[in-house]
């Protein structure tokens, strides 16, 4: 029972029965009081007050003086029909037009019939009345009708059972077909988390098309579960990348080693071996320390230092650090600024994803060709790209990159690990800016666009 009573949607369902008891007991109630109990109320005082008066009429004056009275008050029409009996202390009937009344007088309120007979037509009528008993033995009976109240108070009693039996059905059945269709959704979803702690990532909580409530909880749960789908498959392509790309280089090393071993003899064979051996270690370690330079500003644990940084100054250093290499390649390193754009960045971070792209294009660009830096603002952006006339993208590469390792078909034959770019897209993405490669026809045009920063 009390795991039930926990149940949110049993909670409700007993909540809604008894909410609904209740208003309908009241409304009942209310009804019984205003058409019932409070004309029953009037005709009561009226009849006290008058059964009051007439019998000080009778202490008072005598018994004509009331048969008068009586006589008058029976054929006053207005109001509510009016009925007296008057007995002599004998037990007569002097006066009346009750049809009958009980034998023995009591001090409550009697309800007597009172019915009329006029034309062959029998008229209806209930006698609300109060009975008296004189010390001198006469007796006085007097009422008024109420027989339209006592008409309802009957329906009422009659009613009631059969009031309260339907609130409760309908209580009882409104409040299992509500908790059935909230205890119906949340099931939905927590089948659906269950299935996704299970391991099956790709599990989706089916919504109603309704728009309701629920339908906007569990699209938001949807896209949490996407979202959560990407990372992880994310996160998942990346070590298995980086286990994969780095078993070549161990397995080199390995070798290495191994030679190393064999060769104790020959000391020039040795130390050739030595070396390569060294550098390989050396790659390897470069590897990592870029991998987890990614990854540490990928999460956000980069301490990044931002402020207003102008890139035109950025873009002439980068330009005199490559000036030689560019030189000694025999390939043109230009400038262009258009306009000065000061953009909110760390100076460190952003000239580091800078001279990545200046190498790339170093590297990919053969002898004769032309780079060019160039500093502008789009669209409300502060842009610093690097274009090229090199070997440029096959179809598809562009979207894939920045990614871990990823090296294009063109450029095998170059240095490098393919971790350049991803090293820039993180650096991008810290700064809320986009990275993006468009083709330059020939060659790559990579552009990154930035906040301009506020003075
Ligand atoms: N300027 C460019 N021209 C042509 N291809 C490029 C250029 N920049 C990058 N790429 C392609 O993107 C790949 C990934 O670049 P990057 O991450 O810097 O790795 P790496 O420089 O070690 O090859 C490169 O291998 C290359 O195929
Ligand atoms: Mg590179």
């Amino acid at each position: 029972v009390s795991r039930l009573w926990r149940s949110l949607s049993f909670r409700l369902a007993v909540a809604y029965a008894g909410l609904l008891c209740l208003s309908t007991a009241v409304l009942f109630g209310v009804y019984y009081w205003l058409s019932v109990e409070r004309p029953l109320d009037e005709i009561r005082v009226r009849v006290s007050r008058e059964a009051q008066v007439l019998a000080q009429v009778y202490i008072a004056d005598g018994e004509a003086a009331l048969v008068t009275a009586l006589n008058r008050r029976a054929h006053d029409t207005t109001g509510r029909r009016a009925f007296h009996a008057f007995l002599a202390p004998d037990g007569k009937l002097v006066t009346g037009n009750l049809p009958s009344w009980p034998e023995q007088p009591s001090s409550g309120w009697l309800s007597l019939e009172a019915d009329v007979y006029r034309d062959g037509d029998e008229l209806d009528f209930s006698a609300l009345a109060r009975d008296r008993v004189f010390p001198d033995g006469a007796r006085l009976i007097v009422g008024r009708d109420a027989e339209d109240v006592e008409d309802v108070q009957e329906i009422v009693q009659v009613a009631l059972p059969w009031v309260t039996g339907l609130t409760l059905l309908f209580g009882c059945l409104g409040g299992f077909f509500m908790s059935r269709a909230i205890g119906r959704r949340l099931d939905a979803i927590s089948a659906t988390a269950r299935q996704v702690i299970g391991g099956d990532l790709g599990g989706r909580i089916a919504t109603e098309g309704r728009g309701d409530d629920f339908d906007r909880l569990v699209e938001t749960l949807n896209l949490m579960l996407s979202r959560n789908q990407e990372l992880f498959e994310a996160v998942r392509r990346v070590s298995d990348s980086v286990a994969h790309e780095l078993r070549t280089p161990l397995a080199r090393l390995l070798a290495q080693l191994e030679r190393l071993g064999e060769n104790d003899g020959d000391g020039e064979a040795r130390r050739s071996a030595r070396e390569a051996a060294l550098a390989e270690a050396q790659r390897l370690n470069g590897i990592f320390d870029a991998l987890l330079r990614i990854s540490r500003i990928e999460g956000g644990r980069h301490n990044a230092a931002m402020r207003p940084v102008d890139l035109a100054v950025l873009a002439r250093d980068a330009c005199e650090l490559y000036a030689p290499a560019a030189q000694a390649r025999g390939i043109e390193l230009a400038l262009d600024i258009a306009s000065g754009a000061m953009a909110r960045a760390d100076p460190d971070l952003l000239f580091q994803a800078l001279t990545n792209l200046v190498d790339n294009a170093l590297k990919y660009t053969p002898e004769g060709g032309r780079i060019t830096i160039a500093v502008d603002r789009e669209a409300g952006k502060a842009v610093v790209s690097v274009s090229d006339d090199g070997v440029g993208l096959q179809p598809g590469e562009a979207e894939r990159i920045a990614e871990r390792f990823f090296r294009g078909a063109d450029t095998r034959g170059a240095p490098g690990e393919g971790l350049g770019l991803s090293l820039v897209s993180a650096i991008v993405a810290l700064h809320n800016g986009r990275l993006r490669f468009i083709d330059n026809r020939p060659g790559l045009r990579a552009g990154i666009a930035l906040d301009i920063a506020r003075p």
